[in-house]
Formats: structure tokens, sequence, C-alpha cells
């Protein structure tokens, strides 16, 4: 029987720290994610100073818990992985130096991850064997990505947003409706009591072929529904009933999620695939879950999605994805930079 492979994973992209130790790609021994959701949350959206200065603060207690409690000695950690890119360079630094850190220290090799790819791992865990070609889908708050997937290395961008990743228009729309930051959460919260049909937003679909996103008019449309059609109003939606507010949150979230699937579909006609993968913080929207699943049920198209703890941003999905790198030897050297795009 081979060795088992136990590699630490740290991510710090955005506003989560976060490490976890996986064996063999695919046996959670511990994971650890401290949240700065209460810290933007007074801004209405990520400062990238701020996180930065916050994963400073919680990045070595983060990595110390999970390494204690995966019951894997540190020096028996095999390799060090971290997401360098893309994301917030102030932010990716302290994982990146960190994760440096402890390769030189414990003399391991060092993985490089995408992030964007390992939010797919995170769709890939728990099946051995995906069925090739697959449609792969990551929708966060930083992007809004389709990718003909071969393996979980192999991956050929089809389509991105050309403004807005959907995330980020869950958060701005929340911001006019005066609902909590994150956005994505508090407009699914109160979608539940409203009307999808209320008010008609545009699904913009850029062109019959187009695998690209564009979330910017559906923003500007709300904004539009808020303010009186000149945008010369105030933003009317602080007086408006808790009625008219969900009927506007589930409006949107009914257009933007009509796009995502009807997108998903095309790409997946395009390439002949059995498989669509999702991930992402989106994914963890009930309503997309279940439209997605109703398309690809119709397709006779498999649909595994993240399960909804590994959607948001974590650090299984770093270690995991690290073990395919780890085999094939794809080792970075210390000169590691993190890069804001990937
Ligand atoms: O993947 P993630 O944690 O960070 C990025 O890599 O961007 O995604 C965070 C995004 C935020 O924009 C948040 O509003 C959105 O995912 N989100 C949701 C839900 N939960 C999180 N959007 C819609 N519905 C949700 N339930
Ligand atoms: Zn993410």
């Amino acid at each position: 029987m081979s060795e088992d492979i136990n590699i630490l994973g740290i991510e710090s992209s955005c506003d989560e720290t976060a490490a976890a130790v996986v064996c063999n790609g695919r046996q959670v021994k511990s994971s650890v994610v401290a949240s700065q959701v209460d810290i933007h949350a007074r801004f209405g959206g990520v400062v990238p100073e701020v996180a930065s200065r916050a994963h400073i603060e919680a990045i070595y207690p983060v990595i110390s818990e999970a390494v204690e409690k995966s019951g894997v000695a540190l020096g028996d950690i095999d390799a060090i992985a971290v997401a360098n890119q893309p994301g917030l360079t102030v932010a990716l630094i302290v994982g990146v130096t960190a994760a440096k850190t402890l390769a030189f220290a414990l003399e391991k090799p060092l993985i490089a991850i995408n992030h964007i790819h390992a939010h797919l791992q995170a769709a890939m865990l728990a099946e051995e064997n995906v069925e090739l070609p697959a449609v792969a889908m990551v929708v966060s708050g930083g992007h809004t990505s389709l990718f003909d997937c071969e393996s979980a290395l192999d991956l050929t961008l089809m389509g991105s947003t050309i403004d807005d990743a959907a995330g980020e228009a869950f958060d701005k729309v929340a911001k006019i409706l005066g609902l909590p930051y994150p956005g994505g959460p508090s407009i699914e919260k109160a979608a539940k009591n409203g009307n999808p049909k209320a008010v008609h937003f545009p699904r913009s679909m850029l062109g019959k072929e187009s695998l690209d996103f564009s979330f910017s008019g559906i923003k500007t449309a709300v904004l539009y529904h808020c303010q009186g059609q000149d945008m010369k109003g105030e933003n009317r939606a602080a007086s408006m009933s808790e009625q008219e507010v969900a009927d506007i949150a589930a409006s949107f979230q009914a257009a933007v999620v009509e796009v995502l699937v009807k997108k998903t579909q095309r790409a997946a006609k395009k390439i002949n695939a059995k498989t669509v993968l999702l991930g992402g913080g989106v994914a963890a929207n009930t309503t997309f879950r279940n439209a997605l699943e109703d398309m690809c049920n119709g397709e006779g198209l498999k649909l595994l999605t993240a399960p909804r703890s590994l959607c948001t941003d974590n650090a299984v999905m770093i270690a995991s994805l690290a073990y395919y790198k780890y085999e094939a030897k794809m080792f970075a050297d210390l000169s590691l930079e993190p890069s804001a795009r990937s």
C-alpha cells in the first residue's frame, strides 16, 4: 500500500483566513476558517487593507489550530499548498508568505494553487470518478466563470463575466435594498417571502452563442427601480414595505439564476458534457442549486455541487487540489508571488 500524503492548505485570497489538512486529496483531517464578515459588514464590502491586517492577525492561530486538530504532527506534513492567485494581492501575500516560511522551515515542497480551480475541486471531493467532459462553473463574489474540464488540473476557460461577478451583483443589490452584508445570503432570505415575477429585470445573454456574463445591467435596473426611472429620486428602499423588498429580491434572484442556468446549458451542449460541476459562494443559493438540478435532469447531465460548507472560501479545496499537483510533482519554489489575476 502506498504511503498516505498529508497536505496543509492555506487560503487568504479575500476575506476568509483558512487552513486545512487533507489526506490523499479526499480525507479531510481538519478545516479551520476565520471569517472577517463582521469586520467588513461595517463598510458594506471588503476593504483590502483591512482584510490584509485581519489575515496577518489570524494566519498563525488558524494554521496552528488546523495542524493540531488534524492529529498530524507538523513534521509529518508532506507539502504546503497555498492559493496564490487570483484575489486581493495584499490579502494573498499573507498566506503566500506563511506557506513559503513553513515550506522553507520544514523542508517540504510548496504547491501553488489557483483559487478558482480549487472552488471546483470542492465539487469533485465526494466523487472519485467524474464522467468527462464536464462543464465546470465557479460563481463567487469575485468570479463567474465557465470551464471545459478534462481533469482537476486541466481546465479551459469557456466564458466569464465582462463586468460584475454574480456574487458581487448580489452584494451590490443587497446594499441598494438596505439588506446586510454579505448580500447573497441576505437576498436569498428576503426572497423566500417574495414573488419572483413581481418585477421583470433584464436577463443579459450577450448574444446567441456567448458564454460570457454581464451582471452590471441588472444591478443598475434594480437601482432604477428603487430611485424611479429618471434616477433623480431618492433610493426608496428604506421606506419600502418588507413585501416590496422581498419581491425585488426574489425577482432579481430569479433573473440571475435564469442566466446562470441557461449559460451552463449552452456550454454543456457545446462540448457534449456528461457532467456539470458547480462551486463558489453563490452555489450555496438553494434556488440556484434547484434550478440547475432541474436543467441537468432535463438534459441527462449529472450535477456535482460542492457541499454548502465548502462553497464559500475554505482551505480544504486548496489542500485537496494540491494532492494532484503533488502527484504530478508540480511544485513551486520560494520565489512564488501572489497574483491578483489568474
Ligand atoms: O467563494 P466566495 O466565498 O468568495 C469569493 O471567492 O468571491 O463567495 C462569496 C460570494 C459573496 O458575493 C456572497 O454574497 C455570495 O458568494 N454568496 C451567495 C450566497 N452565499 C454566499 N450568493 C447567493 N446566495 C447565497 N446563499
Ligand atoms: Zn472564492
